[in-house]
């Protein structure tokens, strides 16, 4: 018991020496020193100790009691004062460097989506949204993909259920409001999209598109034209020269696909445009009257256009990314850069 009582005072005053605060230590005075304490447990095995030894040893034990309260009482004192001083706490290397705070930003794809939406608000077009799931009718059929349509097959989707799939496209946006709002439309859609593409350095299976959307009296293609123009210098840089391609898409007659002049070498032909010195950003085209007839539009009256691009794509143009599967990383030091 002798042994065990020295051992005690020991790792008492060990234990002292790393209190850093007035409530440890009140903590520390009540399990050594306390009512059920280690020292009280220890006085309840005396009667097992030799009778003629007994009295050594209860003074032994009171000395130490004795000491080890002298000993809390000096530390108390200590750390009263250091609390006075506002220093409770901090028996540490006070010229220690701190821990640095690591500012969050915004993801580059949301950066992106704000910055065009900026533009083309400027532009007088109102951002909307719809939903990620989507039915065939508004993903497909309204916009003229019918079921054995050979387009439908290039935008291979996850279904849901029958009939619901996550949307393959923002273009369902387009019918949803023109369901709900009269001409004139002007509105800028964004959001995810997902397809069952397998996954190479431009494709992953979610990816984001911002669409355009407007219906008006007599509007033109050279509206079209005019209102993408804008767009791509602001995004792109004033230098920048537009060229339109036909194309097809089954909801807007005639289509094209726009690309801008390579905005590494200017159009003369480098790797980065595959020798061709364009790069292709967007596809668009005038409302299908088809579509129009879908949301009781009278196409007669009203003609419109609609745009849509991939918001990785453009970020990747914009930034000089190579691998789309970048921004899904979380590596900081990838997104940090932006
Ligand atoms: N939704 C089309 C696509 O994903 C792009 C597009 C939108 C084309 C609007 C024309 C008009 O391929």
């Amino acid at each position: 018991m002798r042994a065990r009582l020295e051992a005690m005072y020991k790792q008492a005053q060990e234990e002292l020496k790393k209190v850093e605060s007035i409530s440890e230590l009140e903590g520390m005075r009540h399990k050594f020193l306390g009512r059920r304490g280690v020292l009280a447990q220890e006085m309840k095995q005396l009667k097992t100790v030799a009778p003629h030894e007994r009295p050594v040893v209860g003074k032994l034990a009171n000395e130490l009691k004795e000491m080890l309260s002298s000993e809390f009482s000096k530390r108390f004192e200590e750390l009263k004062q250091l609390k006075s001083r506002g220093e409770e706490g901090r028996l540490f290397d006070v010229t220690l460097p701190g821990k640095k705070t690591r500012l969050g930003k915004l993801h580059p794809v949301t950066e992106t989506i704000q910055l065009i939406e900026e533009i083309f608000g400027e532009l007088g077009f109102k951002s909307v949204c719809g939903p990620e799931i989507e039915t065939e009718y508004y993903n497909f059929d309204a916009l003229g993909l019918t079921e054995d349509h050979p387009a439908r097959d290039e935008q291979d989707s996850f279904y849901i259920d029958k009939g619901i799939l996550l949307r393959t496209q923002t273009s369902p946006v387009q019918i949803r409001i023109m369901e709900k709002e009269k001409p004139p439309i002007r509105i800028i859609a964004s959001g995810k999209c997902f397809r069952r593409d397998a996954t190479d350095a431009s494709h992953t299976s979610m990816f984001h598109q911002v669409e355009g959307l407007l219906v008006d009296k007599r509007v033109t293609f050279g509206d079209l034209k005019g209102v993408l123009e804008v767009f791509a210098k602001r995004m792109f840089g004033s230098e920048v020269r537009m060229r339109f391609r036909p194309d097809f898409f089954p909801f807007t007659e005639p289509s094209a696909d726009a690309s801008i002049s390579c905005i590494m070498c200017g159009g003369a032909g480098c790797s980065s445009c595959g020798g061709s010195g364009w790069m292709e950003i967007l596809g668009a085209g005038m409302v299908d009257p088809e579509v129009f007839k879908k949301v009781n539009y009278d196409p007669e009256k009203y003609t419109g256009f609609a745009f849509g691009m991939g918001v990785e794509r453009i970020a990747m143009l914009k930034y000089g990314i190579s691998d789309i599967r970048l921004f899904l990383e979380n590596d900081m030091r990838f997104l940090s850069q932006f």
